[in-house]
């Protein structure tokens, strides 16, 4: 049979795109094969339920009485509520429309108004989930989940000098913008000139390179230091951060995920470790918490959009990095094409990232085995 050229435009752009999260997308297929970070634990007490988004899919994310966490579907079975509004009971949850209660697999194990036998008749999805560094990971694919990357670096460590911390930002955008900004190491130099990145001077000359866990690039300056990311695939990025608080006394390990809530919004969770004295620490989180409880970043990113202000105006510097990426990456719109792109070489970064994207695609499109990413050992240097 003959095939139109729109039909081989159509396979190309498929295999090629991987902003689509959704579960009837190559990419959303593709996403769904790896753990992915839903929530912070510390925001999710026992007998607390939440309704988390996830892929383009809705899911009922709840703490049971003994601690464990749980993830079943958003919505009941019976006649469709939002199951999050339930009550949490032991390790199960009661729908609020009529009490079916079902328990952390998904299984309906209680229906108040029916006969006996119908509830085991009956379930919602149920999903695996894992705590780890202080985050909820959850596994929303077919079968058995594969192992859960575990990061030592982030495990043991000299809490005299370090402790970790969790962090949760969100977007209003897609999730690839944020991906292939943490490939871009040429932004640094614009975006975030005015900052605390200051201890990156000079536009860099970037090398990217192939690696087990997926890729790793290495930025030359002018002056001749070297700062290496590493990028996990599919969506973990592992830098070196410039401190953003007086009391930080060397640049953080900072350990982020992408959560694709859908097409046009992303979380951003992040573990890192953060070097500062003791007596520091308490202060120190408490305004980290109060700043991302009410984070203005987003308000005063799409200030900046409308030209209102300019990035260059804030003073406060964590809070004028989160808005300078901001700007940089919504300022692409909420979804993008990228299809009018003029892609340099100091885009190397951003291209391998589309080039193992596009291969692990066309290897699910054709039906054949996927790569299994390593974990990386800790390489990412300041630079300085
Ligand atoms: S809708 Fe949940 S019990 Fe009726
Ligand atoms: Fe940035």
């Amino acid at each position: 049979m003959a095939v139109s050229p729109n039909k081989v435009q159509d396979r190309k752009e498929d295999l090629t795109d991987f902003s689509h999260v959704g579960p009837d997308t190559l990419s959303g297929r593709y996403l769904r094969h790896f753990w992915h970070p839903v929530h912070r634990s510390q925001d999710l007490r026992a007998g607390q339920a939440i309704t988390t988004r996830l892929l383009g899919e809705e899911f009922t994310l709840y703490r049971g009485q003994s601690g464990t966490v749980h993830m079943v579907g958003g919505r009941c079975a019976h006649r469709g509520t939002q199951l999050s509004t339930g009550w949490v009971e032991e390790d199960c949850i009661r729908c609020f429309y009529h009490g079916w209660k079902y328990d952390g697999d998904g299984r309906c194990v209680e229906q108040p108004a029916e006969d006996e036998g119908f509830a085991r008749k009956v379930s919602v999805d149920g999903h695996p989930v894992h705590e780890y560094l202080g985050l909820i990971f959850a596994y929303v694919g077919e079968g058995t989940p594969p192992p859960m990357p575990h990061f030592r670096f982030m495990e043991e460590f000299d809490e005299s000098k370090a402790f970790r911390i969790t962090e949760k930002f969100t977007k209003g955008y897609n999730y690839r913008h944020g991906m292939e900004n943490s490939v871009d190491p040429v932004h640094v130099a614009f975006v975030h000139r005015n900052s605390e990145y200051r201890g990156l001077p000079g536009c860099p000359s970037v090398e990217a390179e192939e690696t087990d866990y997926g890729l790793k690039l290495r930025s030359i300056r002018p002056h001749g230091s070297i700062r290496i990311t590493q990028w996990q695939m599919p969506t973990i990025l592992y830098i070196k951060q410039g401190p953003r608080d007086p009391a930080e006394t060397a640049w953080r390990d900072f350990l982020l995920w992408r959560k694709p809530v859908d097409d046009e919004s992303f979380v951003e969770l992040s573990a890192s470790l953060v070097y500062m004295p003791e007596g520091e620490r308490q202060r120190f989180l408490h305004s980290n918490e109060a700043m991302m409880a009410n984070d203005p970043a987003p308000e005063l990113g799409m200030k900046a959009l409308r030209n209102e202000i300019h990035t260059d105006d804030i003073t406060d510097l964590q809070l004028a990095v989160n808005v300078q990426d901001y700007v940089a990456q919504y300022g692409q719109g909420t979804f993008y094409d990228r299809s009018g792109e003029r892609l340099g070489r100091s885009d190397v970064g951003v291209i391998l990232l589309r080039k193992l994207y596009a291969r692990e695609l066309t290897a699910l499109a054709e039906g054949r085995p996927l790569t299994s990413w390593k974990t990386f050992e800790p390489e990412a240097t300041t630079g300085l």
